[in-house]
C-alpha cells in the first residue's frame, strides 16, 4: 500500500501593535493639507499660506473653540514647511523655510504644548516629498537617524511620513520599519503615521498589514481625499469591500486612516458632511479635520463636535464597523461597541445610508441578529439615519 503524505503549508503571522504605548484610541485633530495644500505665497494669501501664523491660529481655534475638550488634540503641519534648497549645510538637519517660519518649528511646538495641544509634522521616506521638498534620503545618504533625532529635539508629537519618490533600492518594507526603530530610540515619544500602503493599493497581502501594524500607529491605504462627495463615496466603497479584512489589523495602537475629514469646506453639502462624519466614526479611523476653523459655519462645526458620534469613534474596543446590508443604493453598517452598562453585553452602532444622489427617500427595514442571544441585547446605542 502506498501512503501519500500530504503536507499542508500555511503561513501564520501574529498581529502585534507598535508598542510605543501611543494612540490607544484613533487620533483626532487638524491637518493643513486639504484646505491649504502647498500655498507658499504669503504676500498674495496672508491668511491661507503655509506659515507659522496659520498653525498658531489653528492651535488657538482647537484650544479655544471646544475641539480640544472633545478630543481633537493635535495640529498637524503637512508638506511645504521646509527650506526648499536643502538641509542645514553643517548639521545636515532639516530646516524650516526661514521666511515663512522665522523661528523654526520649535516655538510652534512650545506654543501648542502650553495650550495642551500636540503638534504633528510631515516628512517623506523617499528622496523628495510629494511637493518636491527635502526627503529622508538622497543618492548617497540616508538621514533617518538625524531626522528622528531632530523631531525628538523639537518635541514634535507625531510624524506623517509620506511615501512619494521611493528609491528602487530601498523599498517601503525596509525604510518604514527602520524609521520606526529610529523613532523608538528617541527620548520624546512620537506617534508614527505611515503612507506606505497608500502607494501599494491592491498589492498588499495580510502579512504586509501585519508588518505595517508592527511599525506604524496609523496608516493611509487609499487615494488622497479631495473636496468632493464623489471622493468620499469612493472611500466608502473601498471600505465596504475591504473592512472585514482591515478589521483584523485595526485597533488600539494601530489604525487604518481613511484620510482627512473635509466637513466645513465647500465640497460637501450639510447631509453629505453628516455622512462623512458618520462613516469615519463607524470605522474608528482618525478624525483629522482639514478645514478653516477660523471661519467654519456653526452647522458644520456642530457635526464635528457631535459627542455621540465621537463616542462611537473613540470606543475603547476600536472595532472597524462593516457593511451588513447592500440593497441597491441602500446600505446598513454595524459596529460593535463596548458594553455601556453593568450587564457586560456589548452595544452596537447601526448606520443607515441612502446613497441615492437623486434625492429619493429610502425605506429600510432590517432585522439584525447579533451573534449573541439577541433578546438580551440592549437597543443599539446610536442610530445614525439620514438621506443624501
Ligand atoms: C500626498 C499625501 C497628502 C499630502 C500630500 C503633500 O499626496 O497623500 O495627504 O500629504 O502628499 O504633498
Amino acid at each position: 500500500m502506498r501512503i501519500k503524505l500530504f503536507l499542508i503549508f500555511s503561513t501564520f503571522f501574529t498581529v502585534h501593535s507598535l508598542d510605543n504605548g501611543l494612540l490607544p484610541l484613533p487620533p483626532m485633530g487638524w491637518m493643513s493639507w486639504l484646505s491649504f495644500a502647498c500655498e507658499i505665497n504669503c504676500t498674495a494669501y496672508p491668511n491661507e499660506c503655509i506659515n507659522d501664523k496659520l498653525y498658531l491660529e489653528m492651535i488657538d481655534r482647537i484650544a479655544n473653540d471646544g475641539y480640544l475638550q472633545l478630543g481633537y488634540n493635535t495640529v498637524n503641519i503637512d508638506d511645504c514647511w521646509m527650506n526648499k534648497n536643502g538641509r542645514d549645510p553643517v548639521t545636515n538637519r532639516l530646516v524650516a523655510d526661514r521666511t515663512r517660519f522665522p523661528g523654526g518649528i520649535k516655538p510652534i511646538v512650545e506654543y501648542a504644548h502650553k495650550r495642551g495641544v500636540l503638534l504633528g509634522i510631515y516628512e517623506d521616506v523617499g528622496t523628495k516629498t510629494c511637493c518636491s521638498y527635502v526627503g529622508t534620503r538622497n543618492e548617497t545618504f540616508d538621514f533617518t537617524q538625524i531626522d528622528a533625532r531632530t523631531f525628538s529635539d523639537w518635541k514634535v508629537d507625531s510624524l506623517k511620513l509620506d511615501g512619494c519618490n521611493e528609491p528602487d533600492d530601498v523599498p517601503y518594507n525596509r525604510s518604514y520599519p527602520e524609521y520606526s526603530k529610529a523613532l523608538a530610540r528617541q527620548s520624546h515619544k512620537i506617534a508614527f503615521a505611515c503612507s506606505w500602503p497608500a502607494y501599494k493599493i491592491g498589492e498588499l497581502e495580510e502579512k504586509d498589514y501585519a508588518l505595517i501594524k508592527d511599525n506604524c500607529n496609523y496608516w493611509r491605504n487609499f487615494d488622497d481625499i479631495m473636496d468632493s462627495w464623489s471622493s468620499v463615496q469612493s472611500i466608502i466603497e473601498f471600505y465596504r469591500k475591504n473592512a472585514p479584512t482591515f478589521a483584523k489589523f485595526h485597533g488600539p495602537g494601530g489604525w487604518f486612516d481613511a484620510d482627512m475629514i473635509i466637513v466645513g469646506n465647500d465640497g460637501l453639502s450639510y447631509e453629505q458632511s453628516k455622512s462623512q462624519m458618520a462613516f469615519w466614526c463607524l470605522w474608528s479611523v482618525p478624525l483629522l479635520m482639514s478645514n478653516d476653523l477660523r471661519v467654519i459655519k456653526p452647522e458644520f462645526k456642530a457635526i464635528l463636535l457631535n459627542r455621540h458620534l465621537i463616542a462611537v469613534n473613540q470606543d475603547p474596543l476600536g472595532i472597524m464597523g462593516h457593511n451588513v446590508v447592500l440593497e441597491g443604493k441602500k446600505q446598513v453598517w454595524v459596529k460593535k461597541l463596548s458594553p455601556d452598562d453593568a450587564s457586560g453585553l456589548n452595544s452596537y452602532a447601526v448606520l443607515y445610508f441612502n446613497d441615492n444622489v437623486l434625492g429619493v427617500p429610502a425605506i429600510v427595514r432590517i432585522h439584525i441578529v447579533f451573534p449573541v442571544v439577541h433578546y438580551f441585547l440592549p437597543p443599539p446605542r446610536c442610530h445614525i439615519s439620514f438621506q443624501s
